[in-house]
């Protein structure tokens, strides 16, 4: 009886661990504009932090075309959404169309603004911020890229521990132990590189232009998506999980 109370919690954790999982690809490869984001780039003051940093009015920066193509310089969205797979651009709280879905898809989230507006506003934009890790494009890109992995193996992880599991047999529940300290690992290092870059990017929040005696913000913010929160559950129900597994696999007489 004890024996099956500790399969029965461990199968309930790796199958939570696995649903939020899969929640959160799902939410990602959503060709709708809903999507379970990483990361949110308000830009909606940007307009004015622009106007005090050159000190000149600010006219067409932002489109209303909720359907303008991306990354062809027609206008910049008020809000974007990065996530794992693609990122979503808004013009309003509703209106707005998703980038191509690739898998691995890297998060370069300068590199997508500045390319939304029109040219001679993103040459001045490239100028005028300097000295926060949100231009880095080549190191964000990197480490997204490979945390992409890791949250793939993770996944594929949990649905083993849990697959293995429900056989019910001493040697398979150390097999599940395995998967599930392999997948908690994975997870633990995919979202610890997410937390990271999303702090550091966060610097941008910060960033102040114009002149000293009027200083403005930059208008830019970065705000955490509940895609990171999703991983770190995730990542929590499968390292409990181990423990049931593991006594699973000593104590179970199947
Ligand atoms: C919005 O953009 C789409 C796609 O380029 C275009 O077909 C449409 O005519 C545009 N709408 C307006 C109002 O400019
Ligand atoms: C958002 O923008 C789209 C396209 O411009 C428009 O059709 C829609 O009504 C707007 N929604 C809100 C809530 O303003």
């Amino acid at each position: 009886m004890r024996g099956e109370l500790c399969v029965g919690s461990a199968s309930v954790l790796s199958l939570v661990a696995l649903l939020l999982l899969i929640f959160m690809h799902v939410g990602q490869i959503n060709t709708s504009t809903v999507l379970e984001a990483y990361l949110w780039l308000t830009c909606l003051s940007y307009g004015n932090g622009l106007s005090a940093a050159i000190g000149d009015p600010v006219a067409g920066l932002y489109t209303s075309n909720a359907s303008a193509p991306l990354e062809e310089h027609l206008g910049l969205r008020q809000i974007y959404k990065f996530g794992l797979y693609s990122h979503c651009a808004f013009v309003n709280t509703s209106g707005g169309i998703c980038s191509n879905h690739s898998t691995a898809n890297r998060f370069e989230p300068f590199t997508v603004i500045t390319a939304d507006m029109l040219t001679n506003y993103s040459s001045l934009t490239t100028a005028l911020v300097t000295n926060v890790t949100i231009i880095d494009s080549p190191y964000l890109g990197e480490f997204t890229n490979g945390a992409y992995y890791l949250i793939l193996i993770g996944t594929v992880c949990a649905a083993l521990t849990l697959f293995t599991g429900l056989l019910k047999h001493t040697f398979l529940f150390l097999l599940s132990t395995a998967f599930a300290v392999i997948g908690s690992l994975t997870l633990l290092i995919g979202a610890t590189i997410w937390t990271v870059i999303i702090k550091k990017t966060e610097s941008i929040n910060d960033f102040i232009v114009g002149p000293s005696t009027s200083p403005a913000p930059l208008g830019i913010i970065v705000t955490t998506g509940n895609a990171l929160f999703l991983l770190w559950a995730a990542f929590a129900c499968l390292i409990v999980s181990i423990l049931p597994y593991m006594i699973s696999c000593c104590t179970y007489r199947g």
